[in-house]
């Protein structure tokens, strides 16, 4: 059995599509992978609960208790390996985790490393996506699936989704279309790397 563990920091939406795809489309026999674990940075995060409720189990680590980034994502690495199996090392989902990682981290993950950002990279790598792509005019927007790389939202492009951006489009707006996109986008392609594994 392959263990996906998925981090977040907030709503949990991408991480529970994800967790609802694998028991809808039975990822246990056809992949044999299944979601072992959900970690949130915070503990507050209302993702946590929706985890729960699916009956995947949920840590919270503070980045905060830690002195540097460096000692939380040792902690945090250390945590998702709990997780490794016999036959394979844990695949690791970002999905709505706001935390910067280091490349020690993100090498150790190599090719097993997933992150959704709500933008179509290149373009708009960083925060506040949607109220940037509305004031460059940008006719359509959308989201990324990507294998991460040390870069901060770089790396081998999964999959995307394309979204109009409609006159008058606030950030909000926008940000609502492109998460339904997201919702799917991200389990298929997660599909896609278990099928090539
Ligand atoms: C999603 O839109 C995701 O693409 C974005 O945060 C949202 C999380 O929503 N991620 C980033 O901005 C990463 N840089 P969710 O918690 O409901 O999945």
């Amino acid at each position: 059995m392959k263990n996906i563990v998925i981090l977040i920091s907030g709503s949990g939406s991408n991480m529970l599509a994800i967790v609802q795809a694998a028991k809808r489309e039975n990822w246990a026999a056809k992949y044999q992978a299944r979601v072992a674990a959900v970690i949130s940075n915070k503990a507050d995060a209302k993702g946590l609960a929706l985890a729960e409720r699916e009956g995947i189990a949920t840590e919270a680590l503070d980045h905060k208790a830690f002195a540097s980034r460096e000692a939380f994502d040792a902690a945090l690495a250390q945590r998702i390996d709990r997780h490794a199996t016999a036959e394979a090392p844990p695949l690791v989902l970002l999905a709505g985790f706001m935390r910067i990682l280091t490349s020690d981290f993100v090498n150790h993950y190599a090719g097993r490393l997933v992150n959704i950002h709500p933008s179509l990279l290149p373009a708009f790598a960083g925060l506040n996506t949607h109220q940037r792509a509305i004031d460059a005019g940008c006719k359509v927007a959308g989201a990324t699936v990507h294998l991460v790389t040390p870069e901060l939202d770089h790396g081998p492009i999964l999959a995307q989704a394309v979204v109009p951006v409609l006159q008058g489009d606030t950030a909000d707006a926008l940000a609502a279309r492109v998460l339904t996109q997201e919702h799917l986008i991200y389990p298929q392609a997660v599909v896609k790397l278990l099928q090539n594994q």
